[in-house]
């Protein structure tokens, strides 16, 4: 009988103790949430590091930028499949860096100070508006001003309307 009652408090404490890590884990594990962006409440998404690539890309002076755009595994599907528009749930991620050269090696560029995480979700109804698409900049973790977020549906519009507002063709 004491043995049984001891057991069973061990047990319940490991269960306790499992629960607590359980909790703790969970706790660490999950990001930060970026607080939302201006206009279309566009937050970063969890595991977008994780995303494949769908293409790299640099910009020339006075931005001087490396990017590489993401896709979740919604936007992959939809490229392998050549489908247009993009579904609900495609989320696109840019993620941007200052260019430097290479301190190893002299005509190599490799990413510097990253600049911006840039983000188009897909949900044609909530954005309606805007063809379908929530933007969000974030610099450092944290939405860049309303005023940015004014410009991106009218370039996106202004020059790939006609390819569901998104610039970035898939690289192989
Ligand atoms: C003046 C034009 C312009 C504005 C304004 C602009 N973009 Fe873009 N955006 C581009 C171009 C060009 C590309 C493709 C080249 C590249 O990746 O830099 C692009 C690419 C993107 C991509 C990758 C998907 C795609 O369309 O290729 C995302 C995500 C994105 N922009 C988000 C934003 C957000 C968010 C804003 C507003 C805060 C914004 N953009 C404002 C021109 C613009």
């Amino acid at each position: 009988m004491q043995i049984t009652r001891t057991a069973r408090a061990v047990l319940n404490g490991g269960v306790l103790a499992l629960l607590l890590c359980a909790g703790a884990h969970h706790a660490s594990a999950e990001p930060v949430k970026s607080a939302p962006s201006p206009i279309y409440g566009v937050t970063i998404p969890d595991g977008y590091r994780q995303w494949q690539m769908i293409a790299p890309a640099e910009e020339a002076a006075p931005l001087d930028e490396l990017r590489v755009v993401l896709g979740n595994p919604a936007a992959i599907k939809a490229i392998q499949n050549s489908t247009l528009p993009f579904p609900d749930g495609t989320i696109l991620v840019k993620l941007a860096y200052k260019r430097k050269q290479s301190a190893e090696f002299e005509t190599a560029t490799v990413p510097g100070q990253p600049t911006t995480v840039q983000i188009m979700v897909k949900d044609s109804r909530r954005y309606a508006a805007t063809g379908g698409w929530g933007f969000g900049r974030f610099i450092n973790g944290q939405p860049a001003d309303l005023a940015q977020h004014q410009t991106c549906f009218a370039c996106h519009a202004a020059h790939v309307k006609d390819r569901d507002y998104v610039f970035t063709r898939f690289a192989p």
